[in-house]
């Protein structure tokens, strides 16, 4: 079966995307850049050029894209915050729910359906028995929050998030929800790269520094979807 990959910048110029063939994909929300091999679909939700902010990118174009080219699994890969500080940077978290307050997206603009939103038990069990197998330590449970972004957090924010939530990031309940709308399969891995905003005191967040920092956990992430794959 073909496995439905998510990823932002930290998955480009891996050997997992080696080899694989580019497509566009022509969706009625918009088209979509695509790596496509016959192991798996990878939609880079940045863009081919890595240029879309996360408030901008067209989650709905991007997941009925997987569902036009019959993919019902999807791993979405992301990075995060933690709002935790026995969550340090460079550990890779499998969330078991999300929080999405504002700016929740959906399919069902012209009919009433209120779907339960989830993240699949199946494929959460899947990555973290292929980690199990590597060897890669991972947090197999977790609440992610999601902000719209762009920006960061201010640290006020940040103290309000950590009581109900483990990691921060821009993206991956929306992916969720959508996915779960068309009754697709989606699990989410989410590299941390840095600690939110003023959970250690004295730091100030620098963006630069967490992109720098994502490709640090990269090296993980990559074997576990190979296995998966
Ligand atoms: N906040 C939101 N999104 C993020 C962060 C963060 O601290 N780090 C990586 N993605």
């Amino acid at each position: 079966m073909t496995l439905g990959i998510t990823g932002g910048t930290s998955l480009f110029g891996t050997k997992l995307l080696k080899g694989a063939q580019e497509k566009v994909v022509e969706t009625i929300y918009g088209s979509v850049y695509l790596l496509v091999t016959d192991a798996y679909v990878f939609i880079s939700r940045h863009g081919k050029e890595t240029n879309i902010p996360p408030h901008r990118i067209n989650y709905k174009a991007n997941i009925s894209a997987f569902q036009a080219l019959g993919v019902t699994n999807i791993i979405g890969c992301t990075s995060v915050g933690s709002l935790k500080r026995d969550i340090t940077p460079q550990s890779v978290v499998v969330p078991h729910d999300y929080i999405n307050l504002c700016n929740v997206p959906t399919f069902y603009d012209d009919e009433l359906t209120h779907i339960t939103p989830d993240l699949d038990e199946g494929l959460r069990t899947a990555i973290i028995n292929a980690a199990k197998e590597l060897n890669i330590k991972l947090v197999a449970k977790g609440v992610y929050f999601q902000t719209s972004g762009p920006r960061l957090e201010t640290r006020a924010e940040i103290n309000f998030m950590k009581n109900y939530a483990d990691i921060v990031g821009m993206c991956m309940a929306s992916e969720a929800t959508l996915a779960t709308e068309l009754g697709l399969r989606y699990a989410n891995i989410s590299t941390v790269d840095n600690y939110a905003h003023g959970i250690i005191a004295a730091e100030t967040l620098d963006y630069k520094q967490i992109v720098a920092d994502a490709s640090k956990s990269k090296d993980n992430l990559e074997k576990v979807l190979l296995k998966l794959i």
